[in-house]
């Protein structure tokens, strides 16, 4: 391996392609070190290309062994090949056939990209350009085609052979003991949407009916012997299916819907039409071994994953520049129906989250980058949470301004206008403008400019006048460029409940703050209110206001709008660990008046409300984390004292509330009973539950470890476990050692519950951490070729222990750096996105961040390097 100059990919620089593919016919021999691939492709010039243009194939790591154009073997002088791109330089100018014959080795790839063998299993990714990797082609999604794909394989090692579309031919080959199927997906479609799979594999089936009268067999696949741990993914995929019909109008398109479930996967899942090929955490659960969140993240991501098949797949993207064209939006749709399936307010909280500690940070980092970029080097780096969950507020902006009926017709217009092809943000945009009659042109800056806006708001009240005047103030971190056009859902609040007050400008509870600053007047206020700005988080911006605690748990009290009581007590605890952090307090406790009202009147929530919707109390009882305290500082961070500041508070909390945690826990403890449902509000109790064991346990340690040890030997499920362990984790001593190893042992045989027992071990506080991770990594179940492994164990010390991660001594950023430089040489991919857990470094003290840069630049200069890494690391260090 070689570090490449990183190559620039411009927007601007796009033209279609000079030739087109039809038609893709592929004849797929399966052998785990020597696979042969014939693609036979039925090729023109492209209209709207250039003509006579050299035919230009995409690889990446093939053997050529044959070709033939039109029957006919080609000269020499013809053709030009290489294991990265295949050459015609004279290509006929009407239709012609190429048939193309590469040689492969699917268990040398630990890319995992292109063809490769997990556990055994023979399985596919492409998207964003795996596809090169097994045949040479036009690897670009504005080339759509009709695929057949015969597949075949030892009937012994492949007893399951699956491809995209319907399924066609199969059988036996006479006097050998291999077999091949045949499938035909009529669609046409990129080649980032081709998969395969060949395995010994478990199926879970149903059927369901749609709306159109077709009749889907819909299955998942899963390692044999864990076919009943598929149970909840297959009926997630239903219900997908259903309210994509109900919510949306989209019906599915073939008479399959097939879903596998694989160990070793770069991301979280892949939409290949009629094909999901899935990471087996996302599919895989019982009681015994996934929690609460891996059962909700099982039933997004199978959503996510079903939704592309209309926004991704029937409608794709022109090129990879409009990524949030398909991701964004098919975030949003995951969302939508997770909140319909679940608590819409939890649900919202919980999205916002993810947001402010994945986007946010990215944003205000050196990796920040528009929602549509501009330019990449690698097209892989940029499967990030600003194109994913910041695309998905710009979809959910556009309904709050559209509102659902204009919104659901403008997202019907874009499908029936471009069904069937390759589109931009221009296509979307223009579908909503056409159904609205609104202008979007100045909206689309969204998708322009990077970095998160600032929003500063003031009021005046006027007692005589019975007036409010409300002033708003937008701005970008970037500086200058014209204002974002900004929905901000608003209302008033007194002190005894919501204000109904006379302001012409926010109909239906929304303002449209489109100018640099502008001012709202309400009239007929009769008492001072408290503005509650972004409600439902309206706008993906940092809200500035000068609001005392008072005024902000008056919101917590009677605002209406759930999102933002929760964001109320937020504030309240984030400037209280921020005061705290700011004066670096090293003594332990001293909570302070500010601390016991904040206290006080979460004590007065619980009371009135904890029973009544446990998960939303659970919600409100969480602390802002230690990331996110650390991206509102900004600037000379210390992570040590912004740990110690959220403990104390923890503790404060812990000690305030110990009485009402406890019969919390008794009351909720009869409510859950028995048997485990993994529904919403069973869920729900059950966070009220840990989250109050937590408290306790911070203010009486040896309390709190006697309650886990009994709830961890007495729990009859993953949550309930997994919840003590991470509590006694906390806790040094010999009883967390005890469960650790206890834990280890019990599940020995559970790849997916091991991930769980690494985190957990890897973001312990303390300086002990990296001697544990040491020895972890020498653990049998640690593997650099199993990317859940490595994400678990490296991923999470990064990302969930900034104590120990930028420890003062430089010794955590030497080990993620260390393993960054390992994983390349295995997978460059899983490398890069490890690295970016060093995108905050220039915000920590001077101390640190000095340690932190010089290991990125150590890393620069080694001769080596992917392009996947080199890309990231030239951008962290720019
Ligand atoms: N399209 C997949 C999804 O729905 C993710 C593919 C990620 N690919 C990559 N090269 N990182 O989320
Ligand atoms: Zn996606």
């Amino acid at each position: 391996m070689r570090t490449e100059t990183p190559q620039t990919i411009r927007l601007e620089d796009y033209r279609p392609s000079d030739h087109l593919i039809d038609r893709v016919d592929l004849d797929l021999r399966l052998s785990p070190h020597d696979t042969r691939v014939t693609a036979t492709l039925a090729i023109r010039p492209n209209p709207a290309g250039e003509a006579g243009a050299p035919l230009v194939l995409d690889g990446d790591e093939l053997i050529l062994l044959g070709l033939e154009c039109d029957g006919q073997a080609l000269p020499a002088d013809a053709f030009a090949a290489t294991p990265s791109g295949l050459t015609l330089h004279r290509p006929p100018r009407r239709p012609f056939t190429l048939r193309i014959e590469t040689q492969i080795d699917p268990t040398a790839n630990t890319k995992l990209m292109g063809l490769y063998r997990s556990n055994g299993v023979y399985c596919t990714q492409c998207e964003a350009d795996g596809f090169r990797r097994i045949t040479y082609f036009l690897d670009r999604p504005d080339v759509l085609s009709v695929y057949t794909t015969r597949i075949e394989a030892g009937r012994d090692e492949a007893p399951v052979l699956l491809g995209n579309g319907n399924p066609g031919a199969c059988g036996v080959i006479a006097d050998t003991d291999r077999h091949y199927a045949v499938w035909h997906d009529p669609h046409p479609k990129p080649a980032y949407l081709f998969a395969l799979v060949g395995g010994r594999l478990d199926r879970v089936a149903t059927r369901f009916t749609t709306m159109e009268g077709r009749d889907v067999a819909v299955a998942v696949y899963v390692e044999p012997g864990k076919g009943p741990r598929a149970d909840y993914a297959l009926d997630a995929v239903v219900r997908s299916m259903g309210w994509d019909e109900t919510a949306c109008g989209r019906p599915y398109d073939l008479d399959v819907f097939n879903v596998v479930a694989v160990s070793d996967f770069n991301m979280g899942a892949m939409e290949n039409k009629g094909l999901n090929i899935f990471n087996d955490k996302y599919v895989l659960a019982d009681p015994e071994t996934a929690t609460d969140t891996d059962y909700a993240n099982i039933e997004a991501v199978i959503a996510h994953e079903y939704f592309h098949n209309w926004s991704g797949n029937r409608v794709t993207c022109r090129d990879w520049f409009q990524l949030c064209l398909k991701e964004g939006l098919t975030v949003f749709r995951d969302q939508e129906f997770s909140s319909d399936m679940r608590s819409r307010a939890v649900h919202r909280i919980g999205e916002v989250r993810t947001l402010r500690a994945r986007q946010f940070s990215e944003d205000a980092g050196p990796l920040a980058h528009p929602v549509r970029p501009r330019a990449y080097a690698e097209i892989n780096n940029f499967y990030t949470a600003t194109v994913y969950e910041k695309g998905a507020e710009i979809v959910r902006m556009i309904r709050t301004l559209l509102g659902p009926a204009a919104f659901r017709a403008g997202m019907d217009r874009y499908f029936a206008e471009n069904d069937g092809r390759a589109a931009t943000v221009e296509d979307f945009l223009a579908a909503f403008a056409a159904e609205s009659g609104r202008d979007l042109s100045a909206f689309a800056g969204w998708y322009e400019r990077p970095g998160t806006p600032r929003v500063t708001a003031a009021g005046i009240y006027d007692a005589d006048a019975r007036r409010y005047t409300l002033s708003l103030r937008q701005s970008l971190p970037s500086g200058d460029g014209a204002p974002l056009v900004i929905p901000v859902a608003l209302g008033l609040v007194g002190a005894s409940g919501p204000i109904e007050a006379a302001c012409p400008r926010v109909p239906d509870g929304v303002f449209v703050l489109e100018a640099t600053s502008d001012t709202l007047t309400f009239e007929g206020v009769a008492e001072p209110p408290v503005p509650s700005l972004f409600r439902g988080f309206s706008a993906p911006v940092r809200v500035e206001m000068n609001l005392g605690d008072a005024e902000r748990l008056t919101l917590l009290r009677h605002d209406t709008d759930p999102f933002n009581r929760w964001q109320a007590a937020q504030s309240v605890a984030m400037r209280l660990i921020l005061d705290r952090a700011g004066a670096r307090l090293v003594e332990a406790d001293e909570a302070g008046p500010a601390a016991e009202a904040y206290a006080a009147a979460l004590g007065a929530f619980l009371d009135a409300e904890a029973l009544a919707d446990p998960a939303f109390a659970a919600l409100v009882l969480a602390l802002p984390s230690e990331g996110e305290a650390a991206n509102e500082i900004g600037r000379d961070v210390d992570p040590d004292a912004v740990h110690r500041a959220r403990q104390t508070l923890r503790r404060h909390l812990g000690r305030s509330l110990r009485g009402r945690l406890e019969s919390l826990r008794e009351a909720l403890a009869q409510a859950a009973g028995a048997p485990f449902s993994p529904d919403a509000a069973s869920a729900g109790r059950r966070a009220l539950i840990n989250t109050a064991l937590d408290l306790i346990a911070m203010a009486d340690p040896e309390a709190g470890t006697r309650a886990a040890e009994a709830q961890l030997s007495a729990a009859s499920n993953m949550t309930d476990r997994l919840a003590a362990l991470a509590i006694l984790a906390q806790i040094p001593g010999k009883a967390r050692e005890t469960a650790l190893a206890a834990f280890g042992e019990r599940y020995a045989d559970e790849p997916l519950v091991l991930d769980k027992w690494f985190a957990l071990q890897a973001t312990i506080p303390e300086a002990g951490t990296l001697d544990r991770i040491a020895r972890l990594r020498s653990h049998p179940a640690f593997a650099m070729t199993n990317p859940n492994r490595v994400r678990a164990l490296i991923g999470s010390f990064g990302l969930g222990n900034p104590t120990q991660f930028a420890r003062a001594d430089g010794a955590g950023f030497a080990l993620l750096a260390e393993t960054v430089e390992a994983l390349d040489r295995v997978n460059p991919q899983i490398a890069a996105k490890l690295l970016t857990t060093f995108g905050s470094w220039r915000m920590l003290e001077p101390a640190r961040s000095s340690k932190a840069g010089e290991i990125l630049s150590r890393m620069q200069a080694r001769p080596s390097l992917s392009r996947d890494v080199a890309d990231i690391l030239a951008r962290t260090l720019a």
